[in-house]
């Protein structure tokens, strides 16, 4: 059976879901795009990833076209839809159908489209070892903090640390770590839990967020401030954080082991607490 998915304003299969091949999204990734984890059925930070939607809207100049309320509707319908339990929901809209021009048309209908993937939760095991990963310069645009469905250069460095043998990259910026190509960066050093101040130059993580805000909620030291290149490769550990990935323990860097070459301390701490806060999510007690 096919999945249910949401485009304009019905509910349909997703192999009869069908956009223009005018869309501005196909021509030209005209667009943003959301994630937003659910869990047993309740949707994950749903108003942090509505105001973050808001933000990415406003940085494209495109007015958003549902208010939060109906979002919301749309969302749990969808969920439903496909049968509750643990997704990632993606959500995308882009301007609309139009005739191929650069210049933004004046009015348009966006295109609105929502659809449910499996979301898996870490194996422990596995989050236990950790993934390899390089640096890498980040050669992206000066709007990272837009959530924008062009993701070319995501793609390209992703795929340059696969041709690497490695899973994922870390990137830098004029000596500084950025984030990873779909994931938030941080450190652990001397006990202290340290990420990249929000600016242009990254996207405002969602679960970045959570686990400074857990960090602060349990006492933990926690920095958001500039990582050089040099700490990161010192660093005692290092993770990347995401949506779909939650707190990935990155244990092998440019060949080189990260402390121990196995998940930290630091970081059985925080899985914990996001584990727990997950919990809260599906029993309906936080969200
Ligand atoms: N990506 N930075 C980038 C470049 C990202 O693409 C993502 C998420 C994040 C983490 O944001 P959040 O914690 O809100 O998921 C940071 C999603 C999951 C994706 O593209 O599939």
């Amino acid at each position: 059976m096919s999945a249910i998915v949401y485009l304009n304003g019905e509910f349909l299969p997703a192999d009869e879901a069908k956009v223009s091949v005018l869309d501005r999204g196909f021509i030209f990734g005209d667009g943003i795009y959301e994630v937003i984890p659910v869990y047993g059925g309740r949707l994950f930070r749903l108003e942090h990833h509505l105001n973050r939607l808001d933000h990415s809207l406003q940085g494209i100049h495109l007015e958003n076209p549902l208010p939060h309320s109906q979002w919301r509707s749309v969302f749990e319908q969808l969920v439903e839809k496909n049968g509750g339990s643990d997704h990632s929901l993606y959500l995308q809209i882009t301007r609309g159908v139009a005739q191929r021009d650069h210049a933004i048309p004046l009015q348009n209908e966006p295109t609105l489209f929502a659809m449910c993937n499996p979301l898996k939760s870490p194996n422990l095991s596995t989050y236990r070892q950790g993934i390899e990963a390089i640096t890498i310069e980040d050669i992206r645009w000066k709007h990272c903090n837009i959530k924008a469905i062009a993701l070319l250069p995501n793609i390209l460095l992703r795929q340059q640390a696969i041709n690497a043998g490695v899973s994922d990259a870390i990137m830098l910026r004029d000596g500084e770590v950025t984030e990873g190509t779909a994931a938030n960066a941080f450190i652990v050093k001397n006990g202290c839990v340290i990420t990249p101040p929000k600016s242009n130059l990254l996207l405002p993580g969602i679960t970045r967020d959570l686990v400074v805000e857990l960090c602060q909620e349990h006492k933990i030291p926690v920095e958001e401030r500039a990582i050089l290149e040099e700490e990161l490769t010192e660093a005692d550990e290092v993770w990347l954080t995401s949506s779909t990935k939650e707190i990935l323990p990155v244990t092998r860097l440019n060949g080189t082991l990260v402390g121990k070459g196995e998940a930290g301390p630091m970081w059985e701490q925080m899985a914990g607490l996001y584990r727990d806060y997950k919990t809260a999510v599906r029993e309906g007690r936080r969200d």
